[in-house]
Parts: C-alpha cells; sequence; structure tokens
C-alpha cells in the first residue's frame, strides 16, 4: 500500500544514515537509471529541505550535471521571498554548456527571482593564467561569494562516465583508470576508499572549503552510482546531505 511504500522509505533514510554516518539521508521512490522523472524527485525533495533551512540571505553554490539540471527544473517562485544568490560552485568543469553550473545558476535565478553571477574559466590551464583569473575583479567577487556560500548543492558521478563526459586527456585519464577512480564530485576524483586520485585544476570551491558550509546537499541517484555514493560518502563532511533514490539506497546498503 502507499503507506508501506512511504514508511518502506523512511525506514531506508535512517539505515543509510546510520550507514553513512551524515547528518540526514532523504531518500525518494524509484530508481533514477531507469526512470527520468526521479531526477526531478530528486530535485523536489532537495528543495522541500533546503526551503526550511533558508536565512534572510542566501548565497547558493551550485554544480553542474543532469541532476542538479533538473534541481533548477524543480524551482518555484516560492523561494522569491528570500534573498537568494546563486553561484557555480568552480569554475570551468565540463563541456556540456546545457548542464553547466554557469547555466544551472542562471536558470535558479530566473526561476526564484533572485541573481547569479558566473565563472568562466578554463579547465587544464597554466598556474599563472589562474594567478591572472583569480584577480580579475569580477572573478574575484564570484570566489568570495563562492567562499561565503551558506549552501552548496552537488552532484556525485561514477568516475570513468565522468571523465569521458568531460573529454579528459590521455595522461589524466591515466590516472583515473590506474587510481581505480569509483566517483566523481566537484571535479575531483576518489577511489573507493574515498582517497582522491585525480582533481581538475580550477578556481572556486576546493573540497576543504566544504567543511566551513552550513548545508550541503549531494543529490545523486541510480544504481549505477552505488559505488561513487559509497566512495564520496566516506570523506564528505558530516553536514552532507545525502539526497538519493530507493534502488541505489537498497543497494548500498546491501553491501
Ligand atoms: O560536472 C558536474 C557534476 O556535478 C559532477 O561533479 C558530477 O559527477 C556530475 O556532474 C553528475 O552528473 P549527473 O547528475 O548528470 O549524473
Amino acid at each position: 500500500s502507499m503507506m508501506r511504500d512511504i514508511s518502506g522509505v523512511s525506514d531506508l533514510e535512517r539505515a543509510l544514515g546510520k550507514f553513512m554516518q551524515t547528518k540526514d539521508c532523504i531518500v525518494v521512490p524509484g530508481n533514477t537509471d531507469e526512470s527520468s522523472w526521479v531526477k526531478y524527485e530528486l530535485g523536489r525533495a532537495c528543495l522541500n529541505h533546503m526551503k526550511d533551512h533558508l536565512k534572510d540571505q542566501n548565497t547558493i553554490a551550485v554544480t553542474g550535471g543532469t541532476t542538479i539540471a533538473a534541481v533548477a527544473e524543480a524551482l518555484t517562485t516560492d523561494f522569491s521571498n528570500k534573498e537568494l544568490l546563486f553561484v557555480p560552485a568552480r569554475g570551468g568543469i565540463g563541456t556540456d554548456v546545457k548542464n553547466q553550473a554557469n547555466t544551472i545558476c542562471e536558470v535558479m535565478a530566473e526561476k526564484t527571482n533572485s541573481n547569479h553571477m558566473v565563472l568562466y574559466v578554463p579547465d587544464q590551464v597554466s598556474e599563472n593564467i589562474y594567478e591572472f583569473f583569480k584577480n580579475e575583479p569580477y572573478v574575484f567577487e564570484v570566489l568570495s561569494e563562492i567562499r561565503s556560500a551558506n549552501i552548496v548543492i552537488h552532484g556525485i558521478g561514477e568516475a570513468l562516465t565522468m571523465a569521458k563526459r568531460r573529454k579528459t586527456s590521455e595522461e589524466d585519464m591515466k590516472k583515473i583508470v590506474e587510481g581505480k577512480a569509483v566517483a566523481e564530485a566537484f571535479g575531483y576524483y576518489f577511489n573507493e576508499n574515498g582517497e582522491v586520485v585525480h582533481k581538475v585544476q580550477t578556481i572556486g570551491l576546493q573540497l576543504e572549503d566544504l567543511d566551513k558550509i552550513d548545508t550541503i546537499y549531494a543529490v545523486a541517484g541510480g544504481e549505477s552510482k552505488a559505488k561513487a555514493i559509497k566512495a564520496y560518502m566516506k570523506i564528505a563532511p558530516k553536514n552532507t546531505i545525502l539526497v538519493t533514490d530507493e534502488a541505489v539506497s537498497k543497494l548500498i546498503l546491501k553491501g
């Protein structure tokens, strides 16, 4: 019955929260790999939770990917009574414009009648170029907004899927494969133990900055992400709220 389904999900949330040792887990019914609307449900669940955790003024840093794009789709004008500024978490990772953090920020701002900033920084450039970029007045401003974000919404991906999507160089691909990466988040590639085996060189939020952020949403579902979610959650800051689906939750708990 419907009631049984609902309590089934909350049992999963409790079990998963305990397993992950994280602040909170939110589980939505279904399997993201099988039905694309589950991504939208992940988005709605994330936003529902976020609604109760907003301050009067919020800076929300977001990453790219199809899941976070679905979070943007699920946003409504309900959020317009609070001050929101959307910023991309990191510059330039990924080539797919539609699902890029910059584009997602724009959609989120539009949907909530609020503001956003963009960060266009190419990947894999030399140290000198980074120094130059960081001191550009606009970039400098975006970077300080990112660092003072009170909320982060990010995706988690399967390592090889992400490396291919990003047209990763042969040399970096080798690091990812030989390092046995299974997870990717924020441009960092992790092995099964949650150790970083490769990192995309770009400016913006760094992994170590996450500890200072009040509320972090890791939004990822689908059985294909089981290893990725498990690995990333090993090192995720304790203030991470995992928003995921039933199918992958069950798979992770099965061990
Ligand atoms: O490229 C941004 C990003 O958030 C990655 O860090 C993550 O691995 C990926 O997108 C997830 O993409 P998707 O939601 O499409 O699976």
